[in-house]
């Protein structure tokens, strides 16, 4: 597949009243992405996406969604996407398959049978008839996401779809995410403020902080790290910590009820084990943590407030 960028961002700024919520924001997704818009609540993760689908503007900056400005060219912009921001606002008094009709009648050319098509990919057929009120979170999540896919879009956004549902809702959602990815080469653009979530699916991620992009780039490119953690069981917590804070080569201490959690510079390891020894620090084990991208996602969110 050819690679195409389907939502340019570039310099972007947004402003409501004094706050600068959106600063100088720069991203790029491309075709075949499922991109995971990463940050803690209030970060500006909605604004963004209500920015790029042209429901509110900048101040500054620009805006391309497959190839066209959203400012100037919106029709043409918001064809080939789909989206459900915040919550999919069904009727609850209406059945899924009416809201889908409903949904439908919005558009131009959608052809009843697509109804059909969109129930039978999030497997709701079996419940079209029963009101939405009957339905579950994650029934009405699914509900939400055949709405956006109504029009065959080539990119679908969808803002904390996972919010809120049971482990199996989640991974429902997730897997029909990964599904419409793979078999029908959709597009996602997928916030969270929960990592955990996203980075089993995502492709690539981006880490939104007060407003900044602070991170992007694969999950594997975000892992890669000059360090090394490695977790020290010991009963001597105390002298362990008192060493190892004046070592140039290690990073950050945690301490835990039976040890230590430390994070040194990458092939420091043989420093860190003698100094240990030299100073006859009892140690039960020690052994390397991967490290998970939660963990870089707490530490870049916080400011690596555990840095000694
Ligand atoms: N219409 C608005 N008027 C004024 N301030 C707003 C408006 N919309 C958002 N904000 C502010 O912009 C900031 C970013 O909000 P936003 O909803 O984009 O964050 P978010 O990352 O989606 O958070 P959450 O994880 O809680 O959904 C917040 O400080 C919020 O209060
Ligand atoms: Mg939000």
């Amino acid at each position: 597949m050819n690679e195409e960028i389907l939502i340019d961002v570039k310099n972007v700024n947004k402003s409501f009243g004094k706050r600068k919520v959106i600063d100088n924001l720069n991203l790029r997704v491309c075709t075949g992405d499922v991109y995971g818009f990463l940050g803690p609540n209030g970060s500006g993760k909605t604004t963004t996406i209500r920015m790029i689908l042209g429901l509110v503007f900048p101040q500054s900056g620009q805006i391309h969604v497959n190839g066209h400005d959203i400012r100037t060219n919106y029709t043409d912009a918001i064809r080939d996407v789909g989206a459900i921001v915040e919550n999919p606002s069904a009727f609850l008094y209406l059945s899924g398959r009416q809201n889908l009709q409903l949904r439908a009648n919005l558009y131009k050319d959608i052809p009843a049978s697509r109804i059909d098509e969109v129930l039978q990919i999030v497997d709701l057929q079996d419940r079209a008839k029963d009101k939405v009120r009957t339905y579950s979170l994650g029934m009405k999540q699914r509900l939400g996401i055949a709405m956006a896919l109504l029009n065959n879009p080539k990119i679908v956004f969808l803002d904390e779809p996972t919010n809120g549902l049971d482990p199996q809702g989640m991974k429902d959602t997730k897997e029909l995410i990964v599904r419409l990815a793979k078999e029908n080469g959709i597009t996602f653009f997928i916030s969270s403020h929960l990592l955990n979530e996203v980075e089993q699916i995502c492709t690539k991620v981006g880490i939104l902080m007060s407003g900044k992009l602070i991170k992007q780039g694969s999950v594997k490119e975000l892992l890669s790290s000059n360090t090394d953690i490695f977790e020290v069981v010991t009963a001597d917590i105390e002298l362990a910590v008192s060493l190892l804070k004046e070592a140039a080569y290690v990073k950050s201490i945690q301490t835990k009820n039976d040890g230590i959690v430390v994070e040194i510079d990458k092939n420091t390891f043989s420093q860190l084990n003698g100094l240990l020894m030299t100073h006859q620090v009892t140690v039960t084990s020690i052994s390397q943590q991967e490290k998970s991208l939660e963990q870089l996602f707490l530490e870049l969110t916080s400011g690596g407030e555990k840095h000694v």
